[in-house]
């Protein structure tokens, strides 16, 4: 049904004077206005036209459980009347992050010994970085302070999570990245390839690159090295195997720490709780936000191992105090809706879910690879890239859109990470509605 009501019909010009976007070209924004999207429910989502649309990208790769979750907007409504708000400073606590915490000890891919919570995923990753400098400190190896991550990663938009992430556009004309921050080679096989070599081969010579820049370096000043168990803004990249094994061996050898940025992957979405079982990457430190509440509210926990945590409780010990403080940190509502969020993954057996849909998924995008537009399709669990022949990604979005399906352009790449509650015949859906998208191109 078309909307009629003018007060609706104003608000893409009106966002257009108000409103920043990110990722978005604001002089064309200033020109086009918004598309406003008023309503959703499950994996659709319906603008103020009243189009209705598949939301491919679970908005930015985040509401896992799909619009409309009465069991998430009840639980924020009863802890907002029961305690709205409450710090964790100077030794205070609460029920709903109590019990998160321990939730989330108790499901980690790898053991770790406490949780630390911010409202963010580059916040979250600001605190890996913030407490791989206090480990080391506390270590009595102050020089331990540069990062290595990839070329293409996305690891956020703070300052030091920006530093981290490999994307020109989060760098240009900002002053960034910040010295010490050091990017390798995307671990994209198809991409970077020498002819002829081998996955293995591959894997081998990119290790070989980062040992080479931990030589120059001198392991003695590198902090940690961040990781995308599966590259998610980067364009959907899945490493070789043998890459991960061998990257994890190197950072042993040279005492270098391993934070695994699962604000994409954790939760069920390469079909495994965490994608670094999926990976099987056994991280110092993990971060997770998203998905974590299926969006319904901010909030990010940061994952800490036991040789950080006790290496930085020893220091705090000493200095007389922690020094790092979040108002937001541990919000209740926002840990009461996250736990409801785990809850609802257990009880949907969301995992199996993610394992039974995702074959058809990822066969149906894969069938297009014959289309002549298709460049490559890559993808695990419900996480997917479908990489066109021509840089004509931004066109093959919006006919996306025309057809009822928002996916997102990530230069030639169309990224798919549907909510993980998506049907088998939502799944048919979305796949007939890109394909028309992609005739049409
Ligand atoms: C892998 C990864 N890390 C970190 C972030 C940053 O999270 P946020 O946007 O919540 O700050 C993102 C956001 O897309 C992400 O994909």
């Amino acid at each position: 049904m078309k909307s009629t009501d003018p007060a609706l019909k104003s608000l893409p010009a009106r966002d257009a004077k108000a409103v920043v976007h990110g990722l978005t070209d604001l002089s064309e924004h200033a020109r086009r206005g918004a598309s406003v999207i008023e309503s959703g429910h499950g994996v659709w989502v319906r603008d103020i036209e009243g189009r209705e649309y598949i939301e491919a990208m679970s908005g930015l790769w985040c509401i896992a459980l799909g619009y409309g979750n009465d069991r998430l907007a009840d639980v924020a409504h009863r802890q907002m009347k029961q305690l709205a708000y409450y710090p964790l400073t100077n030794h205070k606590s609460h029920p709903p992050v109590i019990a998160l915490a321990e939730k989330l000890l108790s499901i980690a891919p790898a053991p770790m010994s406490r949780i630390w919570f911010a409202s963010t995923g580059s916040e979250a990753n600001d605190c890996a970085a913030r407490l791989s400098w206090y480990y080391w400190n506390a270590r009595g190896l102050p020089d331990k302070r540069q990062f290595i991550a990839h070329q293409l990663a996305y690891h956020g938009n703070t300052i030091a999570a920006a530093s981290l992430s490999g994307v020109k556009y989060a760098h240009e004309r900002f002053n960034l990245p910040l010295p010490g921050f050091h990017h390798v080679t995307t671990p994209h096989y198809s991409r970077h390839a020498l002819p002829g070599e081998s996955e293995e081969a591959f894997s081998d010579r990119l290790i070989a690159d980062i040992e080479r820049l931990i030589e120059v370096q001198g392991a003695q000043t590198i902090a940690a090295f961040f990781v995308e168990p599966v590259m998610g803004a980067g364009g959907i990249v899945v490493p070789p195997a043998r890459y991960y094994e061998r990257l994890q061996a190197l950072l042993k050898q040279h005492d270098i720490l391993l934070v695994c940025d699962e604000v994409v992957t954790a939760f069920g979405r390469t079909g495994e709780m965490f994608g670094s079982t999926t990976m099987q990457l056994q991280p110092d430190l993990l971060v997770c936000a998203k998905a974590l509440s299926s969006a319904y509210i901010p909030i990010s926990a940061l994952m800490i191992g036991p040789r950080v945590y006790e290496a930085i409780e020893r220091q705090s010990g000493e200095l007389g105090m922690f020094g790092l403080t979040m108002t937001y940190s541990g919000h209740p509502v926002a840990c009461a809706v996250a736990l409801e969020t785990l809850k609802i993954y257990e009880e949907e057996r969301i995992v199996d879910h993610v394992r039974a849909v995702s074959p058809a998924f990822l066969s149906g995008l894969h069938a297009l690879s014959s289309h002549p537009m298709v460049k490559e399709v890559r993808g695990i669990g419900l996480l997917a890239g479908v990489e066109l022949q021509t840089g004509r990604g931004r066109e093959c979005a919006r006919l996306a859109e025309e057809e009822g399906l928002i996916v997102r352009a990530i230069g030639d790449t169309i990224a798919f990470c549907p909510p993980l509650i998506i049907s088998d015949a939502e799944v048919q859906a979305l796949l007939q509605r890109f394909a028309r998208a992609l005739d049409r191109l």
